[in-house]
């Protein structure tokens, strides 16, 4: 038997420490928070993309009555993103979530499997890797790739 030993490398941060490209789209996900539609969880979450070409889409979870027909913040940008401009590669996603006090998440948000399985999909429809921000008020977490969050992903059959 052999130990695959798979690695992830997560960087752990504080704003100040990060790219102003980095702050801003961290910004305009704690933004989006607020667009959120969640009145059954009162947890909402925000998202914003950074595409090749410079524009930023965010996204924000879309809740219904009917659970399983509402959608989470990170797939509603990433499936904008590939309405609005299906040839451009996703190069950052930032992540932010208000808990239902209504306060910034103190822990990093982390994305959900399904979202991670669009994430991963939107990295290898384009061939390229995407930096990951996902917001906490006591530390930020940062990871060039899904990967880092998802070994041995379902790609190809
Ligand atoms: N949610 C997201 O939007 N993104 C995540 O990464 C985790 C969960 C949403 C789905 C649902 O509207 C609410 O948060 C509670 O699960």
């Amino acid at each position: 038997m052999k130990n695959l030993n798979i690695e992830t490398v997560i960087w752990e941060c504080q704003f100040d420490e990060l790219s102003q490209e980095e702050r801003h789209l961290l910004e305009s996900a704690i933004d989006a928070t607020r667009r959120s539609y969640a009145p059954y969880s009162k947890y909402k979450v925000g998202a914003a993309l950074l595409l090749e070409n410079g524009v930023e889409i965010i996204g924000c979870n879309q809740e219904n009555a009917a659970y399983p027909a509402g959608l989470c913040a990170e797939r509603t940008a990433l499936f904008s993103a590939g309405v609005q401009y299906p040839d451009v590669a996703v190069t950052m996603l930032a992540i932010a979530a208000r808990t239902p006090d209504g306060e910034l998440q103190s822990e990093p948000v982390t994305p959900c499997g399904s979202c991670r399985q669009v994430i991963i999909e939107t990295e290898t429809r384009f061939g390229h890797q995407i930096r990951i921000l996902l917001y906490g008020l006591n530390k930020i977490y940062v990871m060039d790739g899904i990967k880092n969050l998802m070994p041995l992903s379902f790609t190809e059959f």
